[in-house]
């Protein structure tokens, strides 16, 4: 069983589990900033750059005496800082990290707490989380918070794959924890949303990738994992949907 504090509070009312998934949202997010700090850091430079052009602009329209279109470049300037501004706010969003702390924990619990979680969200978009833990399975030894961070992330993916295409495959998203051929640990969400496109395929695991929050989902994902010596990859499946799975090696059995 879990000893350290997870994720699911016994007893909580529907609103603390919701609040409990927003706070596991912006979690465990400090101590692998610097893994994707250059990322940051090209990301923060695009609207600095905008800025710089677009006041050396404003200053040509000026002397230029164009003063009608003045307005039009301070709205581009606030655009852009304000979209700088958004990233930095995302940085310390995740300065709430705490450090790393792994135990040994047990795999059914692991992720059923999550799908017990995410299960309120998949409801309202009428779509059905099915838990599946192959049985026996050793214990893991991770950071319980940060690692149902990972597979929260993943379900949360897979229903936005969902709820973008008319569903003909059925609505149910698997989450499944299995041990792989070379005795790894491997925790896969199976979902039969749009896929992954050769274009997105690309650049999958970095950050930024979309516009939608704040794009990071896959690519603190992968670093969480890969601070736990495991693999994230995902493939597309043969008729329709997505998996992506991870590994966690170094499991020890508990017999
Ligand atoms: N299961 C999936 N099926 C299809 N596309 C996916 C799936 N998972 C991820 N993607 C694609 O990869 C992109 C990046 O995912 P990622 O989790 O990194 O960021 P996000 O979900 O857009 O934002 P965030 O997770 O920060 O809220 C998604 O926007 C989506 O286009
Ligand atoms: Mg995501």
């Amino acid at each position: 069983m879990l000893k350290r504090t997870s994720i699911i509070k016994q007893g909580t009312t529907q609103n603390e589990a919701q609040l409990q998934l927003e706070e596991l949202s912006h979690v465990a997010r400090l101590t692998i900033i610097g893994e994707i700090a250059s990322d940051i850091a090209h990301e923060v430079n695009q609207p600095l750059a905008a800025i710089s052009l677009f006041s050396q602009a404003g200053k040509r329209l000026l002397d230029s005496g164009q003063y009608e279109r003045v307005a039009e470049v301070f709205d581009k300037l606030s655009q852009h800082a304000q979209r700088a501004g958004a990233i930095v706010e995302r940085i310390q969003s995740m300065a709430k990290l705490h450090d790393t702390e792994k135990k040994s924990t047990d795999c059914y619990v692991l992720v059923t707490e999550v799908a017990q979680l995410a299960k309120a969200e998949a409801s309202i978009h009428d779509i059905e989380i099915k838990v599946s833990v192959a049985k026996k399975l050793p214990s893991v030894v991770v950071d319980v918070v940060q690692v149902q961070q990972v597979i929260l992330n993943l379900l949360r993916n897979s229903m936005q794959a969902m709820r973008k295409i008319t569903r003909h495959n059925g609505n149910v998203v698997i989450l499944r924890a299995s041990l792989n051929s070379i005795g790894e640990v491997e925790i896969a969400v199976i979902d039969s949303g749009e896929g992954v496109s050769a274009k997105v395929e690309k650049k999958l695991f970095e950050p930024f990738l979309s516009a939608q929050e704040s794009g990071m989902g896959l690519s603190l994902s992968r670093a969480i994992i890969q601070a736990h010596n495991g693999r994230i990859n995902f493939h597309n499946n043969t008729i329709c949907g997505a998996t992506f799975y991870f590994t966690l090696p170094g499991a020890v059995r508990d017999d």
